[in-house]
């Protein structure tokens, strides 16, 4: 230990002693969002050059990040975002998790869109949330709920940079089809044969969803 701090010492001391050049303190170089001479425009920020895209962030359009294939949306949830989970199981409690955070506050825990926002009065002005149990979303196809999340509909807004990870939005769309089997409703159109058999317990949605006391309806949970 005391070795190493006498090491770490002196080569600190070297460095100080022979870095002690003032020659490179004072350099031409353009501060961030500054104007410069040099160029026409007078920016000295330079545009990216066209058609460039990020080395790390760019993901090719496919099924898995639009959910559609070609013009249609796309029935079952890919393949590989359940591989990336590692199986369904764990992809519908990540789904879970995540409904439970975005979704939940306004479709309700159990999806009947009876989420708190709707309960204190979001219905007054604008839209209520969607009751995602309803059967008119029967014949939905898993890339149809991709796309709410993605791109948002109607009143509802995108929920793509809040849940930016695009297997976590299938997540989401596979716990949705857990809900629908949950209350005993038909999946929308074949979400996907491997969450069968992985769905959660139902909710006890009733009892925080339907209590308009809510001092009371918390009370009882911790009961
Ligand atoms: C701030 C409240 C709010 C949140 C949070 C929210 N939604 Fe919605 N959602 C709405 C409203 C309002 C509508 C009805 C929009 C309309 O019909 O114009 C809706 C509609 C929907 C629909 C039905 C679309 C259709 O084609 O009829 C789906 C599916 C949906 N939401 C899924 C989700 C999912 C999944 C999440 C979480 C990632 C989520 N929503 C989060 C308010 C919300």
């Amino acid at each position: 230990m005391k070795k190493g701090t006498a090491v770490v010492a002196s080569a600190t001391i070297t460095m100080l002693v022979a870095g002690c050049h003032v020659d490179q303190w004072v350099q031409p170089r353009v501060n961030s969002g500054a104007a410069s001479d040099f160029y026409g425009d007078r920016q000295g920020d330079r545009p990216d050059v066209a058609g460039t895209v990020s080395f790390n962030g760019y993901v090719a359009p496919d099924e898995r990040t639009t959910g559609k294939a070609g013009k249609d949306f796309t029935p079952t949830i890919p393949a590989a975002s359940v591989k990336a989970f590692g199986g369904s199981t764990s992809m519908l409690k990540r789904g879970q998790e995540r409904y439970n955070i975005y979704c939940q506050p306004c479709h309700g825990v159990a999806g009947d869109g009876n989420g708190f926002v709707a309960l204190r009065g979001m219905g007054y002005w604008q839209k209520l949330p969607a009751n995602l149990l309803d059967k008119k979303y029967g014949p939905y196809k898993a890339g149809q709920f991709y796309d709410v999340i993605a791109n948002g509909k109607g009143a509802m807004y995108s929920y793509s940079s809040r849940i930016p990870d695009v297997d976590d939005r299938w997540a989401v769309v596979a716990y949705i089809g857990a809900l629908r089997t949950a209350a005993k409703l038909p999946m929308p159109s074949n979400l996907n044969d491997s969450m069968h058999g992985d769905a959660p317990e139902k909710h006890d949605a009733g009892h925080t969803a339907s209590g308009n006391e809510s001092g009371h309806a918390s009370e009882g949970e911790h009961n």
